[in-house]
């Protein structure tokens, strides 16, 4: 059963806690439901007011989403493209290996960046974005095939317990999607 309830998340808990809520919503919301771009809308709906929630610097977090594996891209050149998002208008595609977004693609690896200004290639959609955070999303046989992307307005908006929990925020929606 969905309800908006989902996305409201209580004033004073932990960054654990409103984690450990988007996980349990989700999977709740997964729930015989395999379709990427629903699952995904519903996933960025609840990262974003997951922040807003939170005291500062995570309630600075200007854009929260999703970039996908475009599947019309030649596997030669892979390129991600914008999927379900909350913030404002963003690049439409990235090419990996490209920016914060293509570099954990290419890598398969977390990017946690504290200053975007001393990342070398990150790419400015948003000049109001400070540091930023992109988890890739990998599925057994496939690969990548998304990534979560967060932004924040502020230097230092993102520590390990970020990482740790969007990493296990990224195991949940791979699995919980049929990917194109
Ligand atoms: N800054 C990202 C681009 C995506 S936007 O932040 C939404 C990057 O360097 O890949």
């Amino acid at each position: 059963m969905v309800h908006a309830d989902a996305s409201t998340f209580a004033e004073g808990i932990t960054k654990e806690q409103a984690y450990q809520q988007v996980l349990d919503q989700a999977e709740g919301l997964f729930f015989e439901q395999r379709n990427w771009v629903c699952n995904l809308a519903n996933a960025a709906s609840l990262l974003w007011h997951a922040y807003k929630s939170l005291p500062f610097p995570s309630n600075q977090v200007n854009w929260a989403g999703f970039y996908t594996l475009n599947p019309l891209s030649p596997p030669t050149r892979p390129q991600l493209i914008l999927g379900p998002f909350q913030g404002k208008v963003a690049c439409q595609t990235i090419a990996f290996g490209r920016g914060v977004c293509g570099t954990a693609a290419s890598t398969q690896q977390t990017q946690l960046v504290p200053d975007v200004d001393a990342f070398p290639g990150h790419i400015a959609c948003d000049g109001a974005s400070r540091s930023e955070i992109v988890v890739p999303i990998a599925v057994a046989g496939k690969g990548i095939v998304a990534i979560i992307d967060v932004d924040c307005a502020v230097v230092d908006g993102f520590d390990e317990v970020d990482r740790l929990w969007l990493e296990r925020f990224a195991a949940v929606v791979g699995a919980a999607c049929d990917w194109p």
